[in-house]
């Protein structure tokens, strides 16, 4: 799939955006290596704190279909004239899994720049800075 391709994907999901707060439709396309695509949107709430975003449901739908270490590209599709970048608390969830993610930041109409996901979270908090106290260490 070309990141054109992902991209188109992620479009789609604006469709299917629950933003009745803020009115800004965000979509999300994640590609893993095997070719597999969870796509996401924007979910939000009354207590406003609730809401989640459209990479984090993308990210959880990968998650809890056993898809947590293959994550090539992810896009994300905005309502506006610019960059949908993804927001600080995404990009440390996002880190969790994939520092080495390759992200599309769209506009709305289709144009999208690219960037990596440690460049945007540069000396990013991830299990090897807990070092032994890390998931591999720990007790679970
Ligand atoms: N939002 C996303 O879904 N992804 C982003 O990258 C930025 C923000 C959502 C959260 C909220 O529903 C709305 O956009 C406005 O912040």
């Amino acid at each position: 799939m070309t990141e054109s391709e992902l991209m188109a994907r992620a479009m789609e999901m604006r469709a299917y955006s629950y933003a009745p707060y803020s009115q800004f439709a965000v979509g999300a396309a994640l590609l893993c290596a095997d070719g597999a695509v969870f796509t996401g949107c924007n979910v939000e709430n009354a207590s406003y704190g609730g809401a989640i975003c459209a990479e984090r449901t993308a990210a959880v739908k990968a998650v809890s279909a056993g898809h947590r270490e293959d994550w090539l590209t992810l896009a994300i599709a905005g309502s506006c004239d610019e960059f949908c970048w993804p927001c600080g608390l995404c990009r440390q969830f996002l880190y969790e899994f994939a520092p080495g993610l390759i992200v599309l930041a769209g506009r709305g109409d289709g144009g999208f720049e690219t960037a990596r996901l440690s460049n945007l979270l540069p000396h990013g908090f991830g299990a090897d800075t807990m070092g032994s106290s890390g998931p591999s260490g720990g007790a679970y």
